[in-house]
């Protein structure tokens, strides 16, 4: 039986006075939460912070980018050993705002991968559809591409720190959601990749859902038997939200 997960994508935003507020809010419920993973990942500048905060309360902390070089001149950007230096565990790699905005293909993202499970981070790799992509039934095809790139490229141990994110690109931010049928469908799909590679990995596999989760379709979504939890952008904002996602968690495992 997989675990459910709850990952909170805190994009560009926060501060050390909303991480502070965030937390205590947060703890004042966290007993309820052993059933289920939670991980948040803030901005790297705030990662220290978080680490602190949410110190030994079993909520993972992780990074939303990661370079894919080990150190050297390569300014402005963070190596995964830094990442871990400062108590991150685990990184959001291929999310489609670095693939659209920073141009980052398939290459990029498999190089970053590598670079994070190679110093022992945990990755959550982010795949998903445009609406083109979509309306011109190429959801498998692209879903498949941007998979089996990483999948084929490593070994069974190194995957086991892999948990893959279905994100489709026109609900991220759009408050439009796949629906639960979709979202099974897709997680099925990629379920079945994984499975090409290997059946045990593809039973422990976990597939999160992302694209506009909030309260009130998290429990629908999350209680499909493909999906393993969801990376939530927006709602991780409002901690209330969050809750309330990660309780839907709770009662949809
Ligand atoms: P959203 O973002 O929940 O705001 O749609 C999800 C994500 O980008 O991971």
């Amino acid at each position: 039986m997989r675990r459910k997960l709850v990952a909170g994508n805190w994009k560009m935003n926060g501060s050390k006075a909303f991480i502070n507020d965030f937390q205590k809010e947060f703890s004042a419920t966290v007993g309820e939460f052993s059933q289920v993973d939670v991980a948040l990942f803030p901005p790297s500048l705030l990662i220290c912070d978080a680490a602190k905060h949410f110190a030994s309360s079993g909520v993972v902390i992780g990074a939303q980018n990661v370079s894919q070089f080990e150190n050297g001149a390569y300014t402005g950007e963070i190596s995964a050993a830094m990442l871990l230096d400062v108590a991150c565990d685990a990184v959001l790699v291929g999310h489609s705002e670095r693939r659209a905005l920073f141009g980052e293909d398939d290459c990029v993202v498999l190089s970053k991968v590598r670079a994070a499970i190679d110093v022992g981070l945990a990755v959550i790799l982010c795949v998903g559809e445009t609406l083109l992509e979509r309306e011109s039934a190429l959801v498998e095809e692209v879903i498949s591409r941007q998979i089996k790139f990483v999948l084929n490229a490593l070994t069974l141990d190194e995957l086991s720190k892999v948990t893959i994110a279905y994100e489709p690109v026109w609900a991220i931010g759009t408050g439009e959601t796949a629906t639960p049928e979709q979202a099974q469908q897709v997680h099925a799909f990629i379920r079945g990749l994984v499975a090409e590679k290997d059946q045990a990995l593809s039973s422990k596999m976990r597939i999160l859902y992302g694209g506009s989760v909030k309260p009130d379709n998290a429990e629908e979504i999350f209680s499909k038997p493909d999906v393993d939890g969801g990376l939530i952008g927006g709602a991780s904002l409002l901690v209330a939200d969050f809750v309330s996602i990660v309780r839907s968690a709770i009662k949809a495992s």
